[in-house]
């Protein structure tokens, strides 16, 4: 199965996904980053692992129809098969949707559909709930939407804030990821 990572930030769940793959313990290969800011540090982690970017600029395209028929280009021309957003801030559009349908998974530091967007961390910190966690899910053109694939619970202790939570979530996202992408090449999806 050869999968693109989407990022836009620091890189992490990426870096966990490629490791994985690059040690053969993910029967994957992480073929193309496709990134969407300039100074992204995710773009170092995936040429230290030797995995090619395609980095982009939205501000030099008129819509985003335009640049998603190029990521679809890209990607058709890496045989690409499974897209795993992480930490992608953007809204999936029609074009890549409809080329790449049911085969578009997100990562999300919340139980869904509790906490969607881009706060979801500092959101169940202020809500005082007592569980969150991390939920897979296939997208769709919503925002954080589209069918849940896999969860896992966290609980939020007294102590935790933004931060120790973020750390918390993370850990979990790392483990969790590639293991439902490993159930997608299984055929389990
Ligand atoms: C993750 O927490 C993920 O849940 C969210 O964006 C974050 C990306 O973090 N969608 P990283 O860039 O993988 O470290």
């Amino acid at each position: 199965t050869n999968i693109a990572v989407f990022a836009s930030g620091s890189g992490s769940n990426f870096d966990a996904i490629a490791q994985e793959a690059t040690a053969g313990r993910l029967p994957c290969q992480v073929k193309v980053l496709v990134c969407d800011r300039e100074n992204a540090p995710v773009k170092e982690k995936a040429e230290a692992l030797g995995i090619p970017v395609f980095s982009f600029r939205p501000r030099d395209y008129e819509q985003k129809a335009d640049f998603e028929a190029e990521i679809v280009q890209v990607l058709k021309e890496a045989e690409v098969d499974l897209i795993a957003l992480a930490g992608y801030m953007r809204l999936v559009g029609p074009t890549l949707l409809k080329a790449y349908e049911g085969r578009i998974m997100n990562i999300h530091p919340s139980l869904l559909p509790a906490f969607p967007g881009k706060h979801a961390v500092e959101q169940a910190i202020e809500a005082n709930v007592k569980v969150t966690g991390v939920t897979v899910h296939l997208v769709d053109e919503g925002m954080d939407t589209g069918p849940i694939i896999e969860q896992e619970v966290v609980r939020i202790q007294a102590t935790d804030d933004a931060q120790s939570l973020q750390k918390k979530i993370q850990q979990i996202e790392h483990r969790l990821y590639p293991a439902v992408i490993q159930q997608f090449v299984e055929g389990e999806i």
